[in-house]
């Protein structure tokens, strides 16, 4: 094992160094503290290897995703999103058998319990959905309050997998004032959740095979991508052993800001005020450059794709293909497609190596799709959920795992002398 020195102080300490499998290089510096009395800064922790994991390899440089060793592209093109989820959880691809049970149990357990129903009596018709899954999510532990067995967790996962698509279906059918649709045990995980929002109690509801198959990408692209920050949110809520409801709940809510999962909408509500100000995007291309003006292309850049992002790829050629089967002209296509092509010859973009992310055209297939923009989140949840799962359960079951507690660089006031208030 090779090792790195550190002169500290005119010091010498010596840290050990390992590799992981795609040879990433990393310093463990677990006893710096201890050796030195100093701790690392890093905001961001941009480099900080929290955990070891074998579920998701990204080369940010390449442009590379793997879950669990299958490049991204191949489970995109030949699996459905429930035979990724159950790969990610547990670490090899359903056999038939295998897989026909998974699909049995995600349609068994995606009936909420009925109690639950209760909830959506209480929030305002206009409650952003996201504040309604994460609560909703948080509360299974309050009538499943189950221990932790194995056993149990199988089953927890599956209730967290199937319910988050029926508790967001019903948050929308509920927020339009229409009749809630029960899922129905003939159809996939994709049909049923496409048939619970947009299907009627009054006629059969004909689950279009171009839709299942671009929500199955989307969710399959959304499935894991590594230590972002509502996985590292999973972790840290998880490590103190808190259950995985409550933990999967945490990581929704970090998935919310306009940083992270809010992204898509952002873009979407990006571009409709392009094309409300007439459709001038290089004024915003422009705008975006000054960074005075707090503006920013929503759906650009990356923390760790630096050359471009394999699942904004993928997701372009299916937004090309929904938008063309459904026979629809979106001006927010014709505006993206713009910024892009404008934006990819700028130096500003390109010095920084900001390329659009996933989201960029993401938001364009759930518009087509006829999901509203304030479920998009919502939509990149459920993707997420087997990743957060998996995640979860391999920060449980690491021997090394200790509960998450970074430190800090106090730069505040020395200690003051304290005079009360004079309350006379
Ligand atoms: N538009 C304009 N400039 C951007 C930009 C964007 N979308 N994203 C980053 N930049 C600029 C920053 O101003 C900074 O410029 P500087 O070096 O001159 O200071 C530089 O690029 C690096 O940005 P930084 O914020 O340090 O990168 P980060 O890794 O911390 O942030 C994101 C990554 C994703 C948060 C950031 O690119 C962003 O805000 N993108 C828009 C939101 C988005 O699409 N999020 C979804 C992620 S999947």
């Amino acid at each position: 094992m090779s090792t790195a020195k550190l002169i500290f102080e005119g010091k010498e300490h010596e840290f050990p160094v390992f590799e992981g499998t795609e040879d990433e290089k990393a310093i463990d510096i677990s006893s710096l503290r201890a050796k030195t009395g100093a701790i690392t800064y890093d905001p961001g922790y941009g480099n900080t290897g929290s955990c070891k994991s074998t579920i998701t390899f990204i080369d940010g440089e390449k442009g590379i995703l793997r879950y669990r060793g299958y490049p991204i592209e191949e489970l995109a093109v030949g699996s459905k999103f429930p035979e990724v989820a159950y790969l990610l959880i547990y670490d090899h691809l359903p056999n038939m058998n295998e897989l026909l049970e998974w699909r049995k149990q995600l349609t068994r357990h995606s009936f909420m319990h009925e109690s639950m129903m209760n909830f959506f009596d209480h929030y305002p018709p206009t409650a952003h959905p996201m504040a309604i899954l994460s609560a909703m999510v948080a509360s299974l532990y309050a009538f499943y309050p189950n221990s932790e067995t194995d056993e149990e967790l199988d089953t927890n996962i599956i209730r967290v997998l199937a319910q988050a698509k029926t508790i967001a279906a019903f948050s929308y059918k509920i927020s339009r004032g229409e009749p809630i649709m029960y899922p129905q045990s003939n159809l996939s995980y994709a049909a049923n959740f496409l048939r619970m929002m947009f299907g009627s109690p009054a006629e059969e509801y004909e689950v279009s095979d171009v839709l299942e198959r671009a929500l199955n990408q989307l969710l399959i692209l959304h499935a894991d991508h590594e230590q972002n920050c509502s996985t590292s949110t999973v972790r840290m809520v998880g490590s103190s052993q808190a259950n995985l409801y409550a933990s999967i709940s945490a990581g929704i809510s970090g998935l919310w800001g306009p940083l992270h999962g809010g992204a898509n909408q952002e873009v979407i509500e990006m571009l409709e005020m392009i094309v409300a100000d007439g459709g001038n995007y290089k004024k915003y291309i422009e705008l975006a450059k000054k960074k005075d003006s707090g503006f920013r292309l929503m759906g650009f850049g990356h923390r760790v794709y630096k050359n471009f992002d394999p699942r904004a790829r993928i997701i372009k050629k299916a937004c090309d293909e929904v938008l063309a089967e459904l026979g629809i002209k979106d001006p927010l296509l014709d505006i993206a497609k713009s910024i892009e092509e404008v934006a990819l010859q700028d130096d500003f973009f390109i010095s920084r190596k900001l390329y659009p992310n996933v989201d960029f055209y993401s938001g364009i297939i759930y518009k087509a799709m006829g999901i509203p923009t304030n479920m998009f989140t919502v939509m990149f949840a459920i993707g997420r959920l087997p990743g957060w799962i998996a995640q979860w359960l391999e920060m449980r079951r690491d021997p090394d795992n200790r509960i998450h507690r970074p430190r800090q660089v106090y730069m505040g006031e020395k200690v003051r002398k304290f005079t009360p208030v004079d309350k006379r």
